[in-house]
Formats: structure tokens, sequence, C-alpha cells
């Protein structure tokens, strides 16, 4: 009977299913917090700063993660993502009344801006955009109900069973092996042009990139495909962009909005 238990129980942690498994891993959101730190004005900075009582942004990014675990935060929790059919687009199908990604982020825009909301509003609201900013950023959080964002799309990665949401969220960046701080102190060199134009745009068509993105990781995944070196030689380089796009993006609604 001891043996049938620990088989169920290995079995559960070599799927995955028995880990949260929901969010762009602590490493991700740390290195968009950090690049945004290094795009923000002055002045944003100081407001910033006096709001999170002196932390960092990398620090306030994986607080929307750790209310996950307290039920009076349950609410909170579809504002993670935005799904949509593939063969539909985000205008075209039924807004989830619990929220989705965008409204989440117009949601924390509208509250930081708003001279009548309280401090501690404020900078709830604050931590809730910086991580949210990032999950924008993850394709597969931009994805489709039936499989959860491919929560349920079964691969491994190299020796062990995950699902391919995970592999994007942790596997690859834990595989690549570089700290939050080295990855934003190792981000892609951008000319001001570039910086300009990464700025532009609105957070839907930010979501649509990110979308775009989603459907190329579907074409060229399988389910049950053994991923590994290959995998992480095709998309390191679109995560570390992923990363760098979401902390430029970040700084520059902070800008904005801190002035
Ligand atoms: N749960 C359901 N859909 C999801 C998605 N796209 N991303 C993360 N978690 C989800
Ligand atoms: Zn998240
Ligand atoms: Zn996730």
């Amino acid at each position: 009977m001891k043996a049938i238990y620990l088989c169920i129980v290995m079995v559960f942690l070599n799927t995955g299913w028995g880990t949260a498994a929901e969010f762009w891993g602590r490493t991700g959101h740390r290195a968009t917090g950090e690049i945004a730190e290094k795009h923000l004005s002055n002045k944003a900075q100081k407001k910033i700063k006096e709001l999170l009582d002196g932390a960092s942004l990398a620090f306030v990014s994986t607080f929307a993660d750790e209310i996950k675990s307290d039920e009076k935060y349950r609410p909170y929790s579809p504002w993670h993502y935005v799904n949509f059919p593939f063969d539909s687009t985000y205008e075209d199908h039924p807004k989830s009344d619990r929220g989705d990604i965008v409204q989440a982020i117009d949601t924390c825009i509208k509250v930081l801006k708003d001279a009548s909301s309280s401090k501690e509003d404020k900078a709830f609201h604050l931590k809730l955009l910086v991580h949210f900013m990032g999950d924008l950023h993850q394709p597969l959080h931009v994805g489709k109900a039936e499989d959860k964002g491919a929560n349920t799309f079964q691969v491994r990665w190299f020796d062990d069973g995950t699902n391919l949401h995970t592999v994007w969220d942790t596997k690859m960046i834990e595989s690549y092996n570089m700290s939050y701080s080295e990855l934003a102190s190792n981000a892609d060199m951008l000319s001001k042009e570039e910086i300009e134009a990464l700025e532009s745009g609105t957070v839907t068509d930010w979501m649509y990139e990110s979308r775009e993105l989603c459907l190329d990781i579907y074409k060229n995944t399988d389910i049950g495909e053994k991923l590994g070196y290959r995998y992480m030689y095709r998309y390191m380089n679109v995560m570390r962009g992923q990363l760098q796009k979401g902390g430029i993006r970040l700084a520059h609604v902070l800008n904005d909005i801190f002035g």
C-alpha cells in the first residue's frame, strides 16, 4: 500500500501537477523589475521609493504570486492572464467578468493616477502592476482557455515531466542558470530609437505581440515532446527579449504615471 502512495506522489511531482505552475517564475519577474528600475526617471524613482518604503521593483515583483495562497486575494487570480480562442480576437471574444491581464493593468494605472487613492491602495496596485507587466510578456499568459494557457499541455523538459506553461514560466530560465540581476545586466544593448520603438503602442498592442509569440510556440511544440538544449537555443533569446521589453515598457508606464 505504501508503495502505491509513493508511486502516486512521484507521478504528481514528475508531471509538475503538484507545483504552483501558474506564474512567470520569480527570476523572470525580478529581471523585468530590475530592468525597469534602470529606465525610470529620477522623479518616478523617488515617488516609487516612497510608496514602496524603499523596496526595489525586483523585490515587489513577486508579491502578486505570494498573495495567491491567501483566500482573501482569490478574486485577483484571473488578473494574471488573458485567454481567447486562437481563431478570435480579444475584442471579438466576450471579456471575462472576473477580469483579465489587460483590464488589470488598466485598473492598476487608474488607481495610481487617481489623486484620491490612499497610499496603501497605491502601493498595492503598484506591486500588482509590476507583476502583471511581467506576466503580459510571458507568451503563454496570452493563451487559450482549453488548456489553461498550456498548463495542461504536457511535455518533457530534459528528463522531467512538466507542462509547456511551466517551461516558459520557470524551466527554461532555471536551466539558463543566470540570476535575475545577471539577466538584467546582460540584457541586449539598445539604441534610443530601439527603446522608443518598444515604448510605443498600447497595453493591448503589447498583449497582441505576446499572442503572436504564443502562436509561434504552439506551432513549434508537440504534445509530449522532449524539450531541451535545442529548444533553449531556439527560444532563450526570445525569452530574454520579452524580459527586457517588459522592463522597458513597465518603466515607460511608471514614468507616465509618476512624471
Ligand atoms: N490559467 C488559465 N489560463 C491561464 C493562462 N493563460 N496563464 C496562466 N494561468 C492560467
Ligand atoms: Zn502572475
Ligand atoms: Zn505563468
